[in-house]
């Protein structure tokens, strides 16, 4: 039997966590922290990454910003040789920041240029991220990749096919890149439902909320800790046989912005 102390330690490994100075970033920060891991927030927004840092600091591990548009690729690079210099390896990759102009993707009205972008914020910053980490997991014996998908991957809603199609590219991607990275290196997604961060707060109405809790059987919204629970099973020992797999965490419901 394998010790329970073993199971979610995280300590001296280290984990980069993509949009961390906010939301569900932060949240996913904050418990990889708790569970001994030294972290990097890269945020396009230094200033709140500053701050987060500071705070994750303060529970006892090594935490520093690093500015990170992930849509630039020269960005991304530097974020890992910074990350390998200050903090001496990577075992683990948060590919958090995302989004996308779901809810207002009209076909009739957006153009191709905003369903492109959502592919590559979405999918290939992640995919670039992977491909200059993963040296550096298998070079450390230990390496574990999460993304943030999202219910839009599987819901079929309008104004929705390019964060919706991009989300659900994550998903398959993830499942394919588990065959290449293997045997050292995993690589998972979580799928958030309806999660109270900014993001969500700037699109949602009192009605629309009713509507989603009508389809959810855990009565309430997601916290950014529910979904910051999910990223902890992924990246810690205990799903060390899990890789190419996606987690739906939603309350056991659908909801949807129409
Ligand atoms: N909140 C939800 O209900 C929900 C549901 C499903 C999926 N998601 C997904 O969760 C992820 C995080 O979303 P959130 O709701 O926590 O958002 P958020 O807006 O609360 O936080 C996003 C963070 O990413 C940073 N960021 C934005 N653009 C960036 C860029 N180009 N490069 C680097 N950092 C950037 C922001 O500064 C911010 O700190 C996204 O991938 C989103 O698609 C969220």
């Amino acid at each position: 039997m394998r010790d329970k102390q073993d199971l979610f330690n995280l300590k001296g490994k280290v984990a980069i966590v993509t949009g961390g100075a906010s939301g569900i970033g932060k949240a996913t920060a904050a418990i990889l922290a708790q569970h001994g891991a030294n972290i990097v927030i890269a945020d396009i927004d230094i200033e709140s990454a500053k701050k987060t840092a500071k705070e994750i600091g303060e529970l006892g591990v090594k935490a520093i910003p690093i500015s990170c548009n992930v849509l630039r690729d020269e960005d991304l690079v530097n974020l890992v040789e910074t990350t390998v210099n200050e903090l001496g390896g990577i075992h683990i990759l948060i590919n958090n920041a995302g989004g996308g102009g779901g809810g207002k993707e009209n076909p009739f009205s957006t153009s191709l240029d905003n369903i492109r972008r959502d592919y590559e914020f979405n999918v290939f910053s992640g995919w670039r991220l992977c491909q200059l980490v993963v040296p550096h997991m298998q070079e450390a014996g230990y390496g574990s990749i999460v993304f943030t998908t999202s219910m839009s991957s599987i819901n079929k809603s309008p104004n929705m096919s390019g964060y919706g199609g991009s989300k659900a590219a994550v998903n398959h991607t993830v499942a394919n890149l588990a065959q290449d990275f293997g045997p050292v290196v995993r690589i998972n997604a979580v799928g958030p439902g309806a999660t109270r961060t900014e993001a969500l707060e700037s699109v949602l109405t009192p009605e629309i909320e009713e509507k989603m809790l009508a389809h959810t059987p855990i009565k309430r919204l997601g916290k950014v800790e529910d979904i910051a629970g999910a990223m902890l099973y992924f990246a810690a020992p205990i799903s060390e046989w899990v890789s190419g797999q996606t987690l739906f965490v939603n309350g056991g419901g659908v909801q949807t912005l129409d």
